[in-house]
């Protein structure tokens, strides 16, 4: 059976890529993913604001004359061995770039492009094959347009893409007018992949304390239709690697993203949920899938139920919503 895929012109042995979460905090988690047959692995997030804190802390001290020193040294308490976020984190990345041999990706959370940019020059330094950033933007400002939000995100695509030379793959949300459009301005922006989607954490009421709750729920299986529509409409109209991401549960959800047209899929909460052995069994599924359906590549079955492909393409559009209703209707008559 070959599971062989590529990503972003990088050759994985298998489609399945731990996506950004804290399974990837630790040398020993990355190790274990590897052997439960991860193809790549995406680090954790290092967010613009823990650069940002970095730079000031490090201008801060730098600045500090003598008198100023000991104030600095209890802010800092470990001023010996200097190390916030950041620093770490280039070290985690080339420490797995040395005990790994699966490609590792590292992850950039930002909204504006100054300033912390540089920084993806670092994580291709550190050894990262490729980058992956996570433009993660909740539009508030009614006077911000649509075309001024993509704007933003285009921005720091294009100020990222001239700074590395490692591929770089976007992760989007799902709230655009038009994710084709979005997609091929990420694509002309110089980014080589497009992970959808990304998944906002939605507040929540607390009505004891009368307070704003966040809490993080890990997804549902269900969720992974939401990436299956846009993978399957997106294939073959953009010239990006696709990767899918929220809801990818089992070895079937993952071989329903390939069919639709994904080059990888990014698996988290299942994994969170179930512990890291799970990726085996999911691994063990597609096999499993694909022997019964006669598939000896991951290749061959990429897109084999894309919108392009498939008898019927409306399925994916709105005709196919006024069908359903109108199904679910005449059920409901009958009681
Ligand atoms: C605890 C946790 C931490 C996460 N951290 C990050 C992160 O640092 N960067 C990122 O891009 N996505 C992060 N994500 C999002 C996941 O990578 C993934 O895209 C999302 O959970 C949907 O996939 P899933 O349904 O497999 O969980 C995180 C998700 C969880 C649950």
């Amino acid at each position: 059976m070959d599971l062989t895929t590529t990503y972003m012109g990088i050759k994985l042995r298998n489609p399945f890529v731990p996506s950004a979460s804290p399974l990837s905090q630790r040398l020993d988690d990355l190790r274990r993913l590897e052997d439960a047959g991860a193809g790549a692995v995406v680090m954790f997030s290092i967010f613009e604001e823990q650069i940002h804190h970095d730079m000031e802390a490090l201008d801060h001290l730098l600045s500090a004359g003598a008198e100023s020193y000991a104030e600095a040294r209890s802010y800092f308490p470990d001023i010996g061995e200097y190390q916030v976020g950041p620093t770490q984190y280039l070290d985690l990345i080339h420490q797995a770039r040395q005990s790994l041999s699966i490609p590792v990706i590292g992850s950039l959370n930002g909204v504006s492009h100054e300033g912390w940019i540089t920084y993806a020059k670092q994580i291709e330094e550190a050894g990262a094959h490729a980058l992956e950033l996570n433009v993660y933007y909740i539009a508030t400002d009614p006077a911000k347009s649509g075309v001024e939000v993509e704007q933003l995100y285009l921005d720091v695509i294009s100020a990222v893409t001239a700074t590395v030379r490692i591929p770089v793959a976007v992760k989007i949300g799902p709230f655009f007018s038009s994710i084709p459009h979005m997609a091929r301005q990420v694509e002309q922006a110089g980014a080589r992949g497009l992970v959808m989607f990304n998944r906002f954490y939605q507040p929540d009421f607390d009505l004891d304390e009368m307070e704003v709750r966040s809490d993080l729920q890990l997804s549902t299986a269900w969720e992974m239709r939401l990436p299956l529509r846009w993978i399957a409409i997106l294939f073959g109209r953009v010239n990006l690697s696709l990767a899918a991401t929220t809801g990818v549960h089992s070895g079937l959800d993952a071989a329903k993203l390939i069919l639709a047209g994904a080059d990888v899929v990014q698996v988290c909460s299942a994994l969170l949920r179930n512990g890291i052995g799970h990726l085996r069994t999911m691994i063990q599924e597609l096999e499993a899938w694909m022997t019964s359906k006669d598939y000896d590549s991951v290749g061959q079955m990429r897109g084999a139920m894309s919108q392009r492909a498939v008898a019927n393409p409306a399925a994916f559009e709105r005709a196919n919503y006024i069908r359903i209703l109108e199904e679910y209707k005449a059920k409901y008559a009958l009681g």
